[in-house]
């Protein structure tokens, strides 16, 4: 069984992974932390809340997370993508519950479950950072870090070079891969290939018995006219954030290289992540080495996908 906590901003395709996440029977979450990022915090709790519910998993602690980037800079928000309330044309018809768990519930969860604990990034990485600038927690208590971001050397999705969890926070993404040991970078290289098809959506929805047989069909229809659009070239839309459930599940499907990964904070290139694919890479001292996952079965991928979407 596999123990993660949750970091997202749903959002779609994090509504996805959220959704593979609880349906999995390998998978423990022990709280899901929402944050802003493609629509504001409180939408990102509302939305995971409507999730919970339709599962019937409200025993699923709800944590706080941040409101902006670590400089305070007023957050960019993505409505047009995830749809006016982050997941494409429906409206939850629900109410954030009153009690949410304040942010420090996560160093608790590090501390209890130490050395057992998968953190799972799908959104900025402000949250995570401030889990390492505040505490007490040392990151060695976390098994493992994967993150959800970064493009290299292939287009960004926010700029020509900069994908969008990464740019909507740099300072925070370079004190993660500063400080934050060994981080999985799960990057666009793989997730905007991780596209699901009307077709795969249409056999989901067809063979689905499951508490979120009524959403998929809406939200990912909305989702994928914005593809339309965004990447012209592909057939539906790229599920992103599932892709890191996949590789935690799945590892054998993904190719991993061990690079440092170094980030850009301001400029031009604000948001770019880089890192040396040379035959023989020069490494920095006292920096650490990362994981990148660079390519993987996107066949394998649909399949697990459609197997834990439906029932
Ligand atoms: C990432 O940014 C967000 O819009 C998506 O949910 C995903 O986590 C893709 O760049
Ligand atoms: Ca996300």
């Amino acid at each position: 069984l596999k123990k993660v906590l949750i970091i997202a901003d749903p959002g779609v395709d994090d509504a996805f992974a959220i959704m593979y996440a609880l349906l999995h029977p390998q998978i423990e979450i022990l709280g899901i932390v929402c944050e802003y990022g493609n629509v504001s915090q409180d939408i990102a709790l509302k939305n995971t809340t409507y999730l919970l519910d339709l599962a019937g998993r409200n025993d699923i602690p709800l944590i706080l997370g941040a409101e902006s980037p670590l400089t305070a800079s007023p957050p960019e928000f993505f409505y047009n993508i995830h749809g006016l309330h982050g997941l494409g044309d429906l409206v939850p018809a629900i109410e954030i519950p009153e009690y949410i768990h304040p942010f420090k519930m996560v160093y608790q969860l590090i501390e209890e479950h130490e050395g057992d604990l998968t953190i799972i990034n799908l959104s900025r990485l402000t949250s995570l950072a401030l889990t390492f600038i505040q505490a007490e927690t040392n990151i060695e208590q976390v098994k493992q870090i994967l993150v959800m971001g970064g493009a290299f050397f292939v287009p960004g999705n926010r700029t020509p070079v900069a994908e969008a969890n990464i740019y909507g926070d740099p300072q925070a993404a370079k004190i993660i891969a500063t400080y934050g040991g060994q981080v999985t970078f799960v990057p666009l290289n793989i997730s905007n290939r991780a596209v699901i098809s009307p077709e795969v959506t249409k056999k989901i929805v067809a063979q689905n018995d499951t508490p979120f047989s009524k959403i998929i069909q809406p939200i990912m229809n909305y989702y994928s006219k914005q593809y339309e659009t965004l990447l012209p070239s592909i057939n539906g839309a790229p599920l992103h954030d599932v892709t890191l459930f996949s590789y935690l599940m799945k590892p054998d499907l993904f190719h991993v290289v061990d690079r440092q990964v170094l980030i850009t904070t301001d400029g031009h290139s604000k948001g770019l992540t880089y890192a040396d694919f040379r035959p023989n890479p020069e490494y920095i001292e006292n920096y650490p080495m990362h994981q990148i996952i660079i390519d993987f079965n996107i066949e394998a991928f649909i399949d697990d996908f459609i197997e834990i979407m439906s029932t």
